[in-house]
Formats: structure tokens, sequence, C-alpha cells
């Protein structure tokens, strides 16, 4: 590298002054005075800001200093060539356009310029109105290139990934380890309450992965009765055992090269944990009945919904197997903990089972959002997907209103509201009207969450303190007789401004 870029480097691109609002900045360097004079006036002209410099230090000392858009530099000059002050103004900001003029055709030095990032080069002398045509295009080419990549970007940033919908950080959070993981062959051990999506994320990763042509296969350890899944994992040899009658795979053979999802792998019984082990430590197993070694190629993603080291402190899950799939952890949070997930997931299923019924439901009522968003979910978002199917198959207009949704959603929703509004009603929905605090707490059944109610409980009366409190977070502490400290502990974990 020339001691010319080595300097533009040090001083970095954030040394940039604020280019003139709006204006396409030009930077016209050549040691020829008529030159430079006649560009600026030409340049000028049609609207942009124009900048000269004399010479190649001088130019170099600029691109340091602010911000260009475009670079029209003569090759020879007496001090520093044109070519290295192209290679300068690249490494300060690589978006730049450039344009080298020279008055020697020299193809070699216009070669350099191009293969260093110049767009176009001109001979002198040149035709001015053509230079005038050439720098519109470019910078017009320039513009669309990089609204195409702001684009891109905003497509991106859409609040899917694999068919894993949500937008809070913590789903944030998830897609970004998904696609990190995704390029590594670690096993991955991901839990969750069930119907976290737990399934769609080992999906994902191996769906993201450079083993996605080689096959997914999941086996639910705890749906198999354990004479089978030994089987079921690692195949038999005709003979094997009573009604084995054929060669036949296991899993793990069918999945060679690819994915194997151990699902449900806290019910495993402790003799397949030890098989597991192995497979899991020397990569290799052996068919029931069969004599040979079988090499194993496969990722495992293992998942469950129980605490696995609760299950290694009691002596029901091996320890040493415990490490061989805590490797990478995966944790995917319940839906009460990121509510804000609620809206896009409900709209996400509304489409869905709309298009599947063919049914005319387009949307959902801002009092049915308000009962989902204040509703426990216990079984997560496979609930939220069963009540959406649900309300979608029941709903007799274009909106689903909360009396297409559960009793329990709006039980739910009513007790958190109850006292927010203190007006009379005039809904007759039973469901969301409650005459009295007795008829206000639900009543014990399927599905109850005492945890979630109790978080439900805190969200409504911390959210009424401060709205009564007029936002002012010491004196709604103290209405909720609370210490500040407390308030603010609780207000940050519900989210709450
Ligand atoms: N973030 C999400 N976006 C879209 N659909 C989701 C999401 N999370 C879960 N689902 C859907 O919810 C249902 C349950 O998800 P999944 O089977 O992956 O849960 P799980 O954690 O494996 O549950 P379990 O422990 O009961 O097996 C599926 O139909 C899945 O498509
Ligand atoms: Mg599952």
């Amino acid at each position: 590298m020339s001691p010319a870029s080595t300097q533009a480097r040090a001083a970095g691109p954030d040394v940039e002054t604020a280019p003139a609002a709006g204006k396409v900045r030009i930077l016209i360097v050549d040691d020829e005075p008529s030159m430079r004079e006649m560009l600026r006036i030409v340049l000028r002209r049609d609207g942009y800001d124009v900048q000269l410099a004399d010479s190649g230090r001088g130019a170099l000392e600029q691109l340091r200093q602010s911000h260009f858009d475009l670079l029209l530099s003569d090759i020879k000059m007496p001090d520093i060539s044109g070519v290295d002050v192209l290679r300068a103004a690249k490494e300060i900001n690589r978006d730049v356009v450039a344009f080298m003029m020279t008055a020697y055709a020299s193809t070699s030095t216009a070669v350099d310029a191009m293969r260093l990032g110049a767009v176009d080069y001109f001979t002198k002398p040149f035709s001015v109105d053509e230079l005038r045509l050439k720098i519109r295009q470019h910078l017009e080419s320039h513009r669309l290139k990089q609204e195409n990549v702001l684009l891109k970007k905003a497509l991106n940033t859409r609040y899917e990934f694999s068919n894993i919908i949500g937008r809070s950080e913590p789903m944030l959070d998830v897609f970004r380890m998904v696609e990190t993981i995704a390029k590594t062959t670690s096993t991955v051990l991901i839990t969750g309450e069930s119907g976290t999506g737990k399934d769609l994320v080992a999906r994902a990763i191996h769906y993201n992965s450079l083993r996605r042509e080689r096959p997914f296969v999941a086996l639910n350890c705890g749906g198999v009765p354990e004479t089978l899944l030994e089987s079921e994992l690692f195949g038999h040899m005709r003979g094997a055992f009573t009604g084995a009658d054929t060669n036949k795979k296991g899993l793990i053979e069918v999945a060679d090269g690819g994915t194997v999802f151990l699902d449900e792998i806290g019910e495993m019984n402790t003799t397949m944990q030890v098989k597991l082990l192995r497979v899991l430590q020397d990569r290799r197993f052996r068919r029931l009945g069969g004599t040979e070694e079988v090499q194993a190629d496969i990722r495992v993603i293992a998942a469950t919904n129980q605490d696995l080291e609760k299950l290694v402190g009691s002596g029901r899950f091996r320890e040493d197997l415990f490490y061989r799939i805590n490797v990478i952890r995966m944790h995917l949070p319940p839906l009460r903990e990121r509510r804000d997930d609620i809206p896009l997931l409900a709209e996400h299923f509304l489409s869905k089972y709309a298009e599947q019924m063919k049914k005319p439901v387009r949307s959902v009522a801002q009092e049915s959002l308000r009962l989902l968003q204040a509703y426990g979910w216990p079984g997560n978002v496979r609930e939220l997907e069963n009540v959406i199917e649900r309300a979608v198959a029941l709903e007799q207009t274009p909106t689903v209103l909360p009396h297409s949704l559960p009793p329990q959603i709006r039980t739910a929703g009513a007790a958190a509201r109850a006292d927010v509004d203190t007006a009379p009603r005039t809904d007759t929905d039973p469901g969301s009207r409650f005459p009295d605090a007795g008829t206000m707490l639900p009543d014990l059944g399927e599905g109850f969450d005492l945890e979630a109610r109790g978080e439900d409980f805190y969200r409504h009366y911390i959210a009424l303190a401060l709205e009564r409190a007029g936002g002012v977070q010491v004196k709604a502490a103290e209405m909720l007789g609370m210490s500040f400290r407390s308030f603010r502990y609780y207000a940050k974990k519900f989210n709450i401004r």
C-alpha cells in the first residue's frame, strides 16, 4: 500500500464534515487551472456542490476532511498521481463514484483506475456534455443501487424467519441465534414450555444449515415405546428380534449427512441414554442384531420442555449425556413474556386459517386483541393458534369479535380490565362483564396458570397506577403501596412505560 493510502486510512471516514444538505458533492482534482475552472462552472450550473483541488496532496487533504459523492480526477499530476488519489478516496468511502481524466490515453493506467473502482475515464480533450451526461447516469444508477440495498435491509427485518414469527426482542435474539447456530454442526439443546416453537426452531436450524439438502429426521423420544426406541434409532438386522423379518435402517442412518431431532429427550429411559451417549461420543453405532459398526454423520438437535438439570439432580437423566447435548442452549421464552408478538401471531394465524377455510375473516377486532394480550397463554403459541383457528371457524363477520374467543380468554381480559373503566357498560357479552369482584376471578380449570394470572394482575395495576399518577413513577409506586425500587423493577419487567 502506498504511503498516501495508509495516511488516508488512518484518518478514517469519521472525520467527515456535513455535506451541503441534499446536494451531490463533487471533488475535482486537476493541476491545470483552466480545466478546474471550466468544470467548476459547468457542474455548479448543474446543481452540484463542487470543490476543487490543484494537486494530489490537496485532494487527499480534502477527502480526509469531508464527504464526497463523486470524484473527478486527472491522472497525471506532479506530486501524487490520480490513481493514488482514487485509491485513497475508495478507502475512505467505498461508495464514491469516480471518473478519471487523462491527457495521455494510456490504457494501462486507465485499466488500473477501473480496477480500483473508477466507473469511467475521459481522454482530454473531451466533450463536456458527454461528461455531464455520464455523471448524471452514474449518480442515478448509484442511487438506485443504494435504494435497493436499503429495500433489501427493510425486507430482512420483516418479522419472520423460516416460518417463525416474532418481533419481540427475545424472538429477534432467537432469529439471530438460529442463523449463527445453523453455520455450525454443534449439538443444540432447545428448551422451552410446550407450544413455544421448539420444533419450528429445530427445523429452522436444519434448513438454514449446510445440511439442508440432507434429511431432517424427528423422533419423539416420549412417544415411542421403550422397546421400539432402540430399533427406531439404530435400525435392526433381520432376525434381531421376533418380528424383525427384514433389515431395517434406523433414523440415524436415514438422516446420514443431515439432522436428527430428538424431541422430548427428557423422556428417554436410562438404558437408551447410555446408547445415545455412545453415538454422540464416537459418532458410531451398531444396528440391533448387527455386528459391524456404522459411521454416523449426523447433527443432533434435542428438545425438552422439562427441567433437565432437575432430572439430572434426581438421577433420571445422565449427567454425562446432559453435558454432551447441552453444547449450545437455546431457550424459547413463553408467550406471556413476549406479549408484543401476540397481535402479529394472531394476524398470521388468521390469514392462514381464513384461507384454509375459505372464510372472509380479515382482521382481529381491537377489543379481541386486548383480550388476547391480557391472557396468560399456558399453551403458548400452539394455544394461540388453536384459539384463532376456532375463532375463524365460528366468526360470522369479517372481524374476529370477542364472542368468538373461548370463555377463559374473555374472563382473563375482563378481570384485567375490571376497574380500568368504571363507566357503565352497555355490552351484554357475559364473558366480558363482571358485576362484582368475586366473579372477576376466574375459576380453576384446565390450563389454569397462577403465575401468568399473577403477572396479569401486576401488569394491570402498575399500568393503572401510572395512568392515574399522570406518569409520575414515585406517585404510582406510592399508590400501589410499593417501594419506588420495586415499582421500577416490575415496570421494567412488564415493559410498562
Ligand atoms: N413463533 C412462531 N411463529 C409461528 N408459529 C409458531 C411459532 N411458535 C410456535 N408456532 C406454532 O405453534 C405450534 C407449536 O409449535 P411447536 O410444535 O414448534 O412447539 P414445541 O415447543 O415443539 O411444543 P411441544 O413442547 O409441545 O412439542 C406449531 O403449529 C407451530 O407452527
Ligand atoms: Mg415439539
